[in-house]
C-alpha cells in the first residue's frame, strides 16, 4: 500500500529550528531539563500549535501530553507516535523532538490533503524521558505502562530538592486525565540514531527491532574527612581516591562484557568539597548497560563485588543501591515490517537495528504493538550541545513515520 501523500521536510526542519529557542545554549545546544521554565515553554508552544492544527489536546496526572486526531471510526483504538521534549542538560536540538514534531508534520500533512484515517492517531509527548533532573529515565512512559508507581515517582526530587509533583503542578502539566487509561493500537517513535552505524554504512533508515537493557546504580563512599597537610598517607580514608578506583572499576567491567556490554560514570560529587580536606564522602550514579538480561546482572554483580575490594583496600564503605532496571525488549513484528516495507516503498537506504539508547517505546512496548525508526546523527553523537542533523535525514524519517501510519492504518 501506498499514498502519494508527502511531507514537508522544510517544514520540520523550520519548526525544529524554531523550538530549539526554547533552551537555547550559547554553543548551539538545548538545556531544557524536565518541568523546568523551557520545559513549561515547550510544551506551551506544543499545545498551542497542536491546537491550531486541530488537534484535541490532553494531559495526564503525570504530565504526559496527547494530541489527537478523529479518525472516521470513532471506536477505533488510537495509533499513537511521538517522543519526548525534554534534554540533558547539555543537549541538543533532535533528541527526542524530532519524534514529535515529525509526528505534527505528519497530521499537518493529512490536513492538508484532507486525508481521512480509520483510526484516531494521537501525538505524544512522554514526559522526562532524560532522568537528567529526575531519575528513572523514560519515566512517565514507564508509569503509563504500568511499571513505574506513580506516587513514588511524583515523591522523587532532584539535587534541590524539588519534588517531581510539586514541579508538575508549579509549571501547570499535572493533568486531569487517569494514567494509562489510554490504550493505543500501535505506537511508533522516531528518534535520531544516538550512534554512529547509518552514518558510517550510509543509510538513511534504522528499522528498530528492540533495545537493550539498562542498569542505574547510586553509590555512596564514606571515609573520614581529614587535613590535607597533616594526615600521613596510610592513615586516609579517602574518599575520592575510591571514587576514581570506582570509575575504573566500571570501565573494566564494561570491556569484560564488551563489545556489548557498556558502563558509565556520568555525575558525582566530592564533599565537602575543599582543596586541602581529603574527601571523606562521594557519591556516583552509574549506568551499565547491555542487549542480553543475564549479561546485565552479571555486569551489576561483577562490579558490586569489585566495589567490595575497593572499599576493604581503602578503608571506606561503599554503598550501591539499584534504583533503576529496564530489562532488554524486542519490538513487534508487525511495527517492525511496516516501518521496514514504508523505507522501502520510499527508496530509503535501511538496516535494521537495535538501540543502544534507551526510549519511551520501551515502556510502550509493553502496551501495545510497538516499533522504532532511527535516522543518522552526525558523526553518532547525541547528548551534546553539537548533535546534528540533517534537514534531509530528518525528512526522510518523518516521511517513513507517516507512511508506517498509514500502513498500520489500513490493518
Ligand atoms: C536517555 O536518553 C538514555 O537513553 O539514557
Ligand atoms: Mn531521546
Ligand atoms: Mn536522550
Ligand atoms: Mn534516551
Amino acid at each position: 500500500m501506498s499514498t502519494n501523500l508527502k511531507i514537508n521536510p522544510e517544514r520540520l526542519w523550520s519548526t525544529l529550528m524554531e523550538t530549539a529557542q526554547y533552551g537555547a545554549t550559547p554553543k548551539g545546544g538545548v538545556r531544557r531539563l524536565t518541568l523546568s521554565d523551557e520545559d513549561k515553554m515547550v510544551r506551551d508552544w506544543f499545545k498551542t500549535t497542536c491546537e491550531a492544527a486541530g488537534l484535541a489536546v490532553s494531559v495526564d496526572a503525570i504530565g504526559n501530553m496527547f494530541a489527537t486526531r478523529p479518525g472516521t471510526d470513532p471506536s477505533a483504538p488510537a495509533i499513537a507516535f511521538g517522543s519526548h521534549l525534554d534534554t540533558q542538560p547539555a543537549g541538543g536540538k533532535f533528541d527526542g523532538i524530532l519524534g514529535v514534531l515529525a509526528g505534527l508534520e505528519a497530521m499537518r500533512t493529512l490536513n492538508e490533503a484532507g486525508y481521512e484515517t480509520t483510526h484516531p492517531l494521537t501525538l505524544v509527548n512522554w514526559t522526562n524521558e532524560e532522568g537528567a533532573r529526575f531519575a528513572p529515565a523514560m519515566m512517565c512512559s514507564g508509569v503509563y505502562a504500568g511499571d513505574l508507581d506513580m506516587a513514588t515517582m511524583l515523591a522523587g526530587t532532584d539535587r534541590d530538592g524539588k519534588s517531581f509533583g510539586e514541579e508538575l503542578e508549579r509549571i501547570g502539566y499535572k493533568g486531569p486525565e487517569t494514567v494509562g487509561e489510554r490504550r493505543f493500537k500501535a505506537f511508533v517513535e522516531l528518534h535520531i540514531e544516538q550512534g554512529p552505524i547509518l552514518e558510517a554504512e550510509e543509510k538513511t533508515i534504522g528499522v528498530v527491532t528492540g533495545g537493550q537493557g539498562i542498569v542505574w546504580l547510586d553509590g555512596v563512599i564514606t571515609g573520614r574527612d581529614s587535613h590535607a597537610g597533616t594526615t600521613p598517607m596510610p592513615m586516609r580514608r579517602d574518599a575520592m581516591n575510591a571514587l576514581a578506583e570506582v570509575a575504573l572499576a566500571i570501565e573494566a567491567v564494561a570491556l569484560e562484557f564488551g563489545p556489548a556490554g557498556v558502563g558509565t560514570l556520568g555525575e558525582a560529587l566530592v564533599l565537602p568539597g575543599s582543596r586541602n580536606t581529603i574527601p571523606g564522602t562521594t557519591t556516583f550514579k552509574a549506568d551499565f548497560r547491555h542487549p542480553d538480561a543475564e549479561a546485565l546482572t552479571a555486569m551489576e554483580a561483577a562490579f558490586t563485588a569489585r566495589c567490595r575490594e575497593i572499599a576493604d583496600g581503602r578503608k571506606v564503605e561503599i554503598d550501591v543501591t539499584r534504583i533503576w532496571r529496564k530489562d532488554p525488549i524486542a519490538f513487534n513484528s508487525t511495527i517492525v515490517e511496516a516501518v521496514e516495507a514504508a523505507a522501502a516503498a520510499n527508496a530509503l537506504p535501511a538496516r535494521r537495528m537495535i538501540s543502544g539508547a534507551g526510549h519511551d517505546a520501551f515502556y510502550i512496548s509493553g502496551t501495545c504493538p510497538t516499533g522504532m525508526i532511527f535516522v543518522p546523527c552526525w558523526e553518532g553523537v547525541s547528548h551534546n550541545e553539537e548533535e546534528s542533523a540533517t534537514e534531509a535525514d530528518c525528512g526522510a524519517g518523518a516521511q517513513v513515520l507517516l507512511d508506517a501510519l498509514l500502513r498500520l492504518d489500513a490493518n
